[in-house]
């Protein structure tokens, strides 16, 4: 899929866990040779990365830096600035120490990576957005307002001036409320100066849900704007059991989704969340739901693996 990916100018991504990559071989091996891009799923999240107030921990995300590089991916840093996985200790501070935590995290963060080549972009701030596109009432947003956004985003600049900052949410695939907001969002954002180069569709999809047709229009109207556009945490999941013909949806979905990339030219690339069934945060979360990745419970490959190679290598 990477070489189909690249001679397109895109790259094709994958979402990694620490703990398989450490210990099973088929899992780094498709992660090294199918894929050009990867996230931490969980490891470069704040309680990873700064669980206690100015204690510092990169094993995880050094892991997987350390990995793409010997596999010459891009990393997409995820994530500075959201309302979960976020320790205690930070919710709980008042507006000035909130402020100057912000700063320390995303400067000990992105200054650790801002001299590594694989490290070349942010989600500096996720979720913000309720569903009716109104901001989420998180401890962000109760203790600082609005004004935590433009700050992240100018300490992640400050921190390393060419990685790519990328604002990120679920839901925004389609245009609807909540894209709308977003796109008003960014659209000011950056009227104002604030650097926000990127706008990250997250893409966690369920075949009963149908598909958000008009995705290419959406990406295009962000690219519009100026910003890159990228799709950056795609799974479609599914009611279990499997069966054929849910399979053959997924993988239309799949494929709409490449194309829709395909097409715009400001979009950089899709970036699946995990690749094997074995590794999903669907069935912990959706229950009775799951098979929401490319490749099943024992690495085989999927209809949808099909329909995002083809995607990828056709016309
Ligand atoms: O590491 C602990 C482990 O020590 C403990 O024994 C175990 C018991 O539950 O939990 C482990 O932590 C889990 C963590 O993943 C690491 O596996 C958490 O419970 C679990 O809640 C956490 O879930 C992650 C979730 O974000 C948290 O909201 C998922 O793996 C991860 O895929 C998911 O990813 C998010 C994106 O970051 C943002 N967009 C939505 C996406 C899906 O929710």
């Amino acid at each position: 899929m990477r070489t189909h990916a690249a001679a397109r100018g895109k790259f094709i991504g994958a979402a990694l866990a620490t703990s398989p990559l450490a210990n099973e071989t088929s899992y780094r091996t498709i992660a090294a040779t199918e894929f050009s891009q990867v996230t931490a799923e969980n490891a470069m999240k704040w309680e990873s990365t700064e669980p206690n107030q100015g204690q510092f921990t990169f094993s995880g995300a050094d892991t997987i830096v350390n990995f793409a590089t010997q596999n010459n991916q891009q990393v997409h840093g995820h994530t500075l600035i959201w309302h979960q996985q976020t320790p205690g200790w930070v919710q709980g501070l008042s507006a000035s120490a909130m402020r100057t935590a912000i700063q320390n995290h995303i400067s000990q963060v992105v200054g650790r990576y801002a001299d590594n080549p694989a490290v070349t972009s942010w989600d500096v701030v996720n979720e913000v957005f309720d569903d009716n596109g109104g901001w989420r009432t998180s401890f962000w947003y109760n203790t600082l307002g609005q004004s935590f956004v433009a700050d992240a985003f100018r300490a992640a600049r400050a921190a390393d001036p060419d990685a790519r900052l990328c604002i990120n949410d679920y839901n925004v695939e389609g245009i609807n409320a909540k894209s709308t907001a977003m796109y008003n969002l960014v659209s000011s954002l950056r009227q104002q100066g604030v650097p926000v180069d990127c706008v990250g569709f997250q893409g966690h999809l369920a075949i009963q849900y149908g598909f958000p047709s008009d995705i290419q229009q959406n990406m295009q109207r962000f690219a519009d704007l100026g910003v890159q556009v990228r799709v950056t945490e795609l799974d479609i999941r599914m009611q279990m059991p499997r069966d054929s013909s849910k399979d053959t949806t997924q993988a239309t979905y799949y494929r709409n989704v490449i194309n829709a990339c395909n097409a715009v030219t400001a979009c950089a690339g899709v970036t699946i969340w995990g690749f094997t069934d074995k590794y999903s945060w669907v069935p912990d979360t959706f229950s009775g739901q799951g098979a929401a990745l490319i490749y099943d419970e024992n690495y085989q490959q999927k209809p949808a693996y099909t329909a995002v190679h083809d995607a990828l290598a056709g016309g």
